[in-house]
């Protein structure tokens, strides 16, 4: 069989060795839990994740404790929801914003409120000529969902400027930032941007999949969505609890809890250590390597020359995605997938931004660093055979 060129980055991207042989000499030789034990090894898990969460924090110019390990984006995005939702102060009349760049992972969690009536006023903020997002019209809101790379267009939104103008409109609204897309091929500074919220997923860096990062900025401002092991210090009478060190304390008629301090304090629950593991290496390896975005430019100067392909992105992107003219999306990405090229086709589980470019879907390549020049033209000689 030919040998597969995947174009498919922004779905998944492949792991680098390093991430793989780490993650197998954990599950072989260091294997523990972490937070529970009080061996040498156990001790050494500790320090294992303790480690992987400053490379994050560094990555992202947090401090570490802002820093909480999810399953993925989506699970983060999720949790945030349900956070705000549940704090006393959270009321059921406030706005939230979206935009038409964003994933269903950012968007429908709100939505789903919307609809049960815990959120009242939706608002989606306008995007250009370039389906950017027009700053200047940001609405007055009191959450912000900012997608700072569309999952389709692969443009990166000036998310510092779109946070200044929101908390000009309003200097207590919480923004929440989908980097996922942006990661990938930018760097981040969360303190540059003052965001709330930023989340993304191991497996889009090449970490592996199950593992994600929520960045809290204020971890002491919000009470915890998520309970059990590991979250709080002590479960005890009242007069103990309060010598406790930690945050919250909770009471009901049978005992008292205090929560531990951030990070713990969001981390109910064993870690997805294995993947804590590899995400380390992958942040490292993806500082040494990012995407040759050379790639992108090319395919999209030789299938602009097609007459029957629109290519909906922009030059500069980091992404490109096309429709071919009388060929539903699916069918060129399954005559590709039959001449061994693997690229993601469908709404992307972006429909909003289809929706305001009147198609339902299209073709998407994108590319990590395993990929060559010489796969990217044998890729466009085949898009070539099946749209002529
Ligand atoms: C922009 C964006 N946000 C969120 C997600 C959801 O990521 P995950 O499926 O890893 O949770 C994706 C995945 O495609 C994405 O591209």
């Amino acid at each position: 069989m030919n040998k597969i060129i995947y174009l498919d980055a922004a779905a998944s991207a492949l792991k680098p060795k390093s991430v793989v042989s780490t993650e197998a000499d954990f599950l072989q030789n260091s294997y523990a839990n972490s937070g529970r034990g009080v061996c040498a090894r156990s001790a050494a898990v500790d320090d294992m994740v303790a480690r992987s969460r400053q490379r994050v924090a560094d990555f992202i110019n947090a401090d570490p404790t802002q820093v909480i390990f999810t399953s993925g984006a989506t699970d983060g995005l999720n949790r945030i929801v349900n956070i705000l939702s549940s704090q006393p102060w959270y009321s059921s009349s406030s706005v939230f914003a979206v935009s038409d760049l964003d994933h269903h992972s950012a968007r429908i969690p709100w939505e789903a409120l919307l609809h049960i009536g815990k959120i009242r006023h939706m608002r989606v903020c306008e995007l250009d000529d370039n389906y950017d997002i027009k700053i200047d019209t940001i609405p007055k809101t009191d959450f912000l969902i900012v997608t700072a790379m569309s999952n389709v267009l692969g443009r990166a939104q000036d998310v510092e400027k779109i946070i200044a103008t929101a908390r000009g409109k309003n200097p207590n609204v919480i923004t929440i930032v989908d980097a996922s897309q942006y990661v990938v091929h930018n760097k981040i500074d969360v303190k540059k941007w003052d965001c709330d919220f930023l989340v993304f997923s191991g497996h889009k860096i090449g970490a592996d999949t199950g593992v994600g990062v929520l960045y809290i900025r204020d971890t002491n401002k919000y009470f915890p969505e998520k309970f059990g092991g590991g979250m709080v210090v002590s479960v005890a009478d009242m007069a103990r609890a309060k010598e406790s060190r930690g945050g919250w304390i909770y009471q009901n008629c049978n005992s008292c809890w205090v929560t531990a301090d951030a990070p713990d304090k969001w981390e109910a629950g064993t870690l997805p250590l294995t993947q804590i593991a590899g995400l380390h290496v992958a942040i490292d390896e993806l500082e040494k390597n990012r995407p040759d975005l050379n790639l992108i430019k090319y395919a999209y100067d030789e299938l602009s020359k097609i007459e029957k392909i629109k290519i909906i992105s922009s030059r500069d992107s980091a992404i490109l995605s096309f429709v071919v003219d009388g060929m539903h999306p699916l069918d060129v990405g399954a005559m590709m997938g039959a001449n061994n090229v693997c690229v993601r086709v469908g709404n992307m589980c972006a429909s909003w931004i289809h929706r305001a470019m009147g198609i339902s879907g299209s073709v998407r390549i994108s590319v990590g660093a395993w990929n060559t020049m010489d796969e990217m033209k044998q890729a466009i000689d085949i898009i070539k055979k099946i749209v002529k």
